[in-house]
């Protein structure tokens, strides 16, 4: 089976303060989101890819496109102001009966999580990487916790999320029609009722968010000297 990759770049990147999209922030020396396209060059089962970016640098990701030799990039697209209707933007060009749904901020999935995630779509129609909840969760209200929450159950989401096109489709229109925004593309697959798979990753796949994940990122890259499997 193969799949599109959608890769979303079209956020600013606030969080990390760097005044510029974190996508274009070199990890050892080679912009992130071409970490991050490389992660589907490398997998055969990806067709081809759409990135979703901000209208302003479209040209300048094609440019890196181009400079880095990036495979099977179907084309590149003017996201939305949040990021599910960057997503959406995405889904309105994808062809093939499977999508990837994956943050331009993440460039350490492992191989082995794409096939799992085509695998599980396959079957379940939806299904997400995730890994355990490691942390004590606790609901708290004014400063004072309320309850810890039973951890075992806990999964902690991560991208990428893979779907059936036509299912992802029709929970992005409801989820429009309903003035539903969720934090991830399988919240609005469960709202209608239908299973979403797990697919178990690593904390390897981090999303980079912060200055303090930018160093654990030049980190990982140090040991690996390159980001492969
Ligand atoms: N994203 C997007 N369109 C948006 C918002 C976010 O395509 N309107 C993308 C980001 O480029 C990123 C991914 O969604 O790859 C995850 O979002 P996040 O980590 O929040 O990135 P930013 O929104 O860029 O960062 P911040 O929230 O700190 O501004
Ligand atoms: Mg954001």
């Amino acid at each position: 089976h193969t799949y599109t990759a959608i890769v979303l770049a079209a956020g600013q990147g606030k969080r990390l303060g760097l005044g510029f999209n974190k996508q274009l922030l070199t990890l050892a020396g080679v912009p992130m989101i071409i970490h991050t396209l490389r992660l589907f060059a490398r997998d055969e089962a990806c067709a081809n890819m759409i990135i979703v970016a901000r209208e302003e640098e479209r040209e300048q990701l094609a440019a890196l496109v181009e400079q880095y030799d990036v495979p099977r990039v179907q084309c590149i697209i003017t996201g939305g102001a949040e990021r599910q209707d960057s997503v959406y933007a995405g889904l309105q060009v994808a062809k093939t009966a499977l999508v990837l749904i994956h943050d331009g901020a993440r460039p350490f999935t492992r191989q082995a999580v794409l096939r799992g995630l085509v695998n599980a779509a396959v079957e379940t129609g939806a299904a997400i990487a995730a890994v355990p909840v490691k942390d004590t969760i606790k609901r708290v209200k004014s400063g004072v916790i309320e309850e810890t929450i039973e951890r075992a159950p806990l999964w902690a989401a991560q991208t990428p999320q893979a779907f059936q096109l036509p299912l992802i489709r029709q929970a992005h229109d409801e989820a429009r029609a309903a003035c539903y925004v969720g934090t991830d593309d399988a919240s609005l697959v469960e709202r209608l009722g239908r299973e979403v798979a797990i697919v178990p990753s690593d904390d390897l796949n981090m999303k980079v968010t912060t200055p303090a994940d930018v160093k654990v990122a030049e980190a990982i890259l140090t040991e690996r000297g390159h980001n492969d499997d």
